[in-house]
């Protein structure tokens, strides 16, 4: 387990462990990838992150990681693997969400993406990235660099 704080000083904690805060998370957040490039979406307020998003009532939290993908993206999940949960402590509520990495083979344009302008494909991510604004928040702590580094240790070929 790893604890940390995030881009606005909340304490978050980190587990790669099968569903260790909730066994049933309220949030996802998918972390893609298509023809060997990392797909992020732009969210018209936050900025360039990996698609994610609530449960809504009645589908289970890989139901949501793909709807996510394809709202986000335009992508379809062709492979998705769950790779851990993270817990913001905010100030106001305590959320947990479950994190997944998806393989994306079809990438179709969407006439409208919901809170984002689309999909964004990315070579690499930069190293600096926690000092890069064009990031949303969600991407500027440590959850995305553990996550990677898991996704790399699962051998996935994607
Ligand atoms: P509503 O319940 O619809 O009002 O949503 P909300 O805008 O309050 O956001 P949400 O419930 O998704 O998240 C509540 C707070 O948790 C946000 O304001 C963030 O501070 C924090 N949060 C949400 N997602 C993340 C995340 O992925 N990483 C981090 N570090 N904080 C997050």
């Amino acid at each position: 387990m790893y604890t940390f704080k995030d881009y606005y000083g909340n304490t978050v904690e980190l587990s790669f462990d099968d569903h260790p805060y909730a066994s049933f998370a309220k949030h996802v957040w998918v972390v893609c990838k298509h023809q060997g490039k990392w797909l992020l979406t732009k969210h018209k307020h936050r900025g360039l992150e990996f698609p994610g998003g609530k449960v809504e009532e009645g589908e289970t939290s890989e139901e949501a990681a793909i709807r996510e993908v394809k709202e986000e993206t335009g992508g379809e999940v062709s492979a998705l693997f769950y790779l851990g949960q993270y817990k913001v402590n905010g100030r106001e509520k305590v959320i947990v969400k479950n994190i997944y990495h998806a393989v994306v083979d079809d990438l179709q344009p969407q006439p409208h993406y919901f809170e984002t302008l689309g999909p964004v494909l990315m070579d690499k991510l930069p190293k600096s990235l926690k000092k890069d604004n064009r990031f949303s928040f969600i991407m500027r702590d440590d959850v995305l660099v553990h996550s990677i580094n898991k996704i790399a240790s699962m051998n996935i070929n994607s």
